[in-house]
């Protein structure tokens, strides 16, 4: 008996997955099909859609994509999604196996995951319990350990992680992601989808397609530079959420809301514009539940900046100065430089902020001037 079980995060599930189940059961003709959603992946973080969501994809866009032939072996194995914490690969085979000690285990996973087998708990027994089989993703990296069994079917170039990154700002994902799902998905506002239609409603269009923009950049600057792309996401997809009020309400605003920030009364009375981003910080907490604080540091500092700058604070300031929708002459320059040296392009768009203060004759705030001095100290 023949077992082809297919682990994996599925978040989302997509075209590829689709296409790589289907390569694998027409190569094994297995007697039986396991998907396994797992809780979380233990080499992440976090799993950015919850357990239900998860089953109900998998669900929508494996088990019921699967053609009849298929789709009566198949099952759902959701020991892993129900347990509330990761669970390893090698203890759901071992379980698998003991279940069925005369089944003959076939593992298939996607072109990053067997790329990573290397980081898998217990690599010798997971080689021993079951065979390994995969599939090339054009534009994929890492190197695939030999035991693997390549599939030799063509797959689509989609990865969860760019869906997830395209949805978060609200582009098209109907070329990778199956109808279902992307139903699903819509219907109940995930992966920044119901971020999206809330921020909508508060910003004006150019506001909005502003901050589309800068999550953009922010997401492609992560990638780059090995951020957490969720969170160069949520900061610059929100990093203006507080720009809804007009600027002779912003001084009355950051009083009532007793915002943190030094110098609040002069910059109130002096350049009020700039206290959006601390009304972003806080809009972010209240209307958007944000609560992790590397991105609301990202959202308070993005127009003033600080003598303190993480990476994704660095991140998202050169994010905004120079997102697409820049007109101005050096934007592309910038744009291209932060993907070479993020610290220098960081530098050229504090300088260019100051540059620009000192020829319209106007106030620099003082965290400007910290942020400007700290680079020199
Ligand atoms: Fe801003
Ligand atoms: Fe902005």
């Amino acid at each position: 008996m023949r077992t082809l079980v297919f682990g994996g995060s599925f978040d989302p599930p997509h075209a590829g997955h689709a296409a790589l189940l289907a390569a694998a059961a027409r190569a094994l003709d297995p007697d039986s099909i396991v998907i396994v959603p797992a809780w979380r992946n233990p080499l992440k973080r976090r799993a950015p859609a919850g357990p239900a969501d998860r089953l109900a994809m998998a669900k929508a866009g494996l088990l019921d994509a699967l053609p009849p032939r298929w789709r009566a072996r198949a099952w759902i194995h959701t020991a892993e999604l129900s347990s509330g914490r990761p669970i390893y690969t090698v203890d759901t085979l071992a379980r698998l196996s003991a279940d069925a000690p005369k089944a003959e285990l076939h593992f298939v996973v996607g072109h990053d995951a067997a790329a990573e087998f290397g980081r898998w708990k217990d690599p010798r027994r997971l080689r021993r319990l079951a065979r390994w089989w995969t599939a090339r993703r054009p534009g994929a990296g890492g190197r695939i350990p030999s035991f693997f069994s390549m599939l030799r079917s063509p797959m689509p170039a989609a990865s969860s992680s760019e869906i997830r990154a395209r949805l978060a700002v609200g582009d098209d994902v109907s070329d990778c992601l199956p109808a279902a799902v992307r139903r699903h998905i819509e219907r109940r506002g995930l992966y920044g989808l119901g971020r999206l239609r809330t921020l909508r409603g508060l910003l004006g269009a150019r506001r909005y397609e502003h901050s589309r923009h800068v999550a953009r950049l922010a997401g492609r600057l992560a990638r780059r530079w090995g951020l957490d792309e969720d969170q160069a996401l949520s900061a610059g997809i929100l990093h203006d959420c507080g720009r809804s009020v007009p600027a002779t309400r912003m001084g009355r605003c950051a009083r009532a809301r007793k915002l943190k920030l030094s110098r609040r009364e002069q910059t109130a009375r002096l350049a009020p514009l700039l206290l959006h981003a601390y009304l972003s910080e806080d809009v972010c907490r209240r209307r958007f539940g944000v609560s992790d604080p590397a991105v609301l540091s990202a959202v308070r500092k993005h127009t003033l900046g600080d003598s303190r700058m993480s990476r994704l604070d660095r991140l998202l300031y050169v994010a905004d100065s120079c997102s697409l929708d820049r007109s101005y002459p050096e934007a592309s320059k910038l744009r291209a430089l932060a993907f070479a040296d993020l610290d220098q392009a960081y530098e050229a768009c504090l300088a260019n902020k100051l540059r620009g203060c000192l020829k319209d004759g106007s106030w620099i705030h003082p965290l400007s001037l910290s942020a400007w001095n700290s680079l020199r100290e």
